[in-house]
């Protein structure tokens, strides 16, 4: 046993059919990282065992008989009384649980063991599974990112939700998913299984953050809150659709907000730091011109706004100049601001950490940002660099247009009463006019090193 983790009983519950599948590679990456932590494991192997995954009628009715109801489960039973951390590993089908596992909580996580039924002094079902203090999940989904989260995510959210639910209070949760699993690659799938095991640390006492480990399970401050309803579970991902809640270097929350005007740079200074420090990143910008495309297409700034779908963000042209004015424009509408402040602060404060770029970060969404970044370059460099992107879909587009447009945008978002584009007055400055792009990554990058916890 590892100092730190002498208390450390993992429960695997190991759902697929096939033992050559990508999720037994995932399996093992668990095992092997909780074994290297000093880990006690038993690991239960749904579809080796042959688990039936159906309640029956007989089950049904004695399912709040506390005497009876975890007969021939038995061993599941012991396993839930024994563990103190709860890991599932299984492959999403139809963005949820397989049945083989969805069968599984049906049929042992009963009454009495997992839960207490409610009584005459509870009106709700109250937790049992109180000795689990770490809960994790690690699936793969065929789906993209975007569309898992657009449609809820049934399957994560049945157990780091609801199973959490009738955890410890102060249960941490770990979460990786690889997502667009069918277009997956040998490469794509080795830095999967890293994400995992760097994950796995997570759920390891001793290596997680105080903050994260007092969060209560109602009343996070990244829960659900009222507002930008639909965007709620949405945000940006890395490329390959890997999925970044499991955190890499940061424990519990850490906010870099990168404000400044156009193509000043922010948005590849973001991604870079996003990527380096495993960050999961939000281009605020995107949300704007979403709702810009929207109102051009004939919808109510307000209305596109409240809205808001991930779909949208995913339109080919908001990258356009067009698409630039028309979010300048509905940015300037105080209500539309107002529609997406919950999203991006949720996002802000996430677990794991987050980036976000934009005009307001450090002073309206985020004011309690760790780091604060103001990312300016004189207007001739920044008209080059937009030309320079812009240039190969639009041939009929000049430098000079570029310029103006920039220029006419800054006008805007500087001298707009809601939320101005300005800096924090804790901002660091960063002058990208005459850096390459490793050299203001690097020294944005630095200045992330300075506040990072630890
Ligand atoms: O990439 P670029 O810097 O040109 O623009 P962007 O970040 O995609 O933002 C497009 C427009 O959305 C900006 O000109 C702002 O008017 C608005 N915006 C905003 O008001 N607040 C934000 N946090 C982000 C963008």
């Amino acid at each position: 046993m590892g100092e730190d983790s002498a208390e450390m009983r993992a429960l695997v519950i190991y759902c697929h059919p096939d033992p050559q599948s990508f999720t037994a590679a995932v399996r093992d990456t668990v095992l092997a990282r909780l074994e290297t932590a000093g880990a006690e494991l038993r690991v239960i192997d749904l579809y080796g065992e042959g688990f039936d995954p159906a309640l029956s009628r007989t089950e049904l009715q004695t399912y709040a008989d506390t005497v009876v109801n975890t007969r021939g489960i038995e061993a599941h039973a012991a396993g839930l009384e024994w563990c103190d951390t709860l890991v599932f590993v299984y492959p999403t089908w139809w963005y949820g649980l397989p049945g083989m596992l969805k069968g599984w909580l049906d049929r042992v996580l009963m009454p009495g063991l997992a839960f207490h039924m409610p009584d005459a002094e509870h009106r709700l079902i109250r937790p049992g599974l109180t000795r689990v203090t770490g809960l994790a999940v690690f699936t793969t989904c065929g789906a993209s990112w975007w569309l898992t989260a657009w449609v809820g995510a049934p399957g994560k959210h049945q157990l780091l939700r609801g199973v959490r639910a009738i955890c410890a209070p102060n249960c941490r949760t770990a979460f990786a998913a690889h997502y667009l699993m069918d277009s997956s690659t040998p490469a794509s799938r080795a830095r999967h299984l890293a994400r995992v095991a760097a994950t796995v640390e997570r759920l390891v006492p001793g290596r997680t953050s105080g903050r994260l480990r007092r969060l209560p399970f109602l009343g996070r401050r990244d829960g659900p809150a009222a507002g930008s309803a639909r965007l709620a579970e949405t945000g940006t991902r890395r490329q390959d659709g890997s999925d970044q809640d499991g955190g890499r270097r940061v424990q519990g929350s850490f906010t870099i907000a990168i404000d400044g005007p156009a193509a000043s740079g922010k948005g590849t200074i973001s991604r870079a730091l996003a990527e380096k420090f495993g960050l999961a990143h939000l281009d605020t910008g995107l949300l704007y011109r979403a709702t810009g495309a929207k109102v051009a297409d004939g919808m109510a700034p307000i209305t596109a706004a409240e809205g808001l779908m991930p779909a949208d963000l995913e339109r080919g042209d908001l990258r356009s100049a067009e698409a630039g004015q028309a979010a300048s424009r509905v940015a300037a509408i105080p209500e539309v601001r107002t529609a997406l402040v919950d999203f991006q602060r949720r996002f802000a404060r996430r677990q794991g950490g987050a980036v976000l770029d934009g005009r307001d970060i450090g002073t309206v969404i985020c004011p309690e940002a760790e780091v604060k970044l103001y990312v300016v370059a004189d207007d001739e460099t920044r008209a080059k660099r937009r030309f320079a992107e812009l240039a190969a879909s639009n041939p009929e587009l000049t430098l000079s247009t570029v310029l103006e447009d920039l220029r006419a945008r800054d006008r805007r978002d500087s001298e707009r009463a809601a939320s101005p584009l300005k800096p924090a007055e804790d901002a660091l400055v960063l002058d990208t006019t005459r850096m390459s792009i490793d050299e203001a990554v690097e020294a944005a990058a630095a200045a992330v090193v300075a506040r990072m916890p630890g």
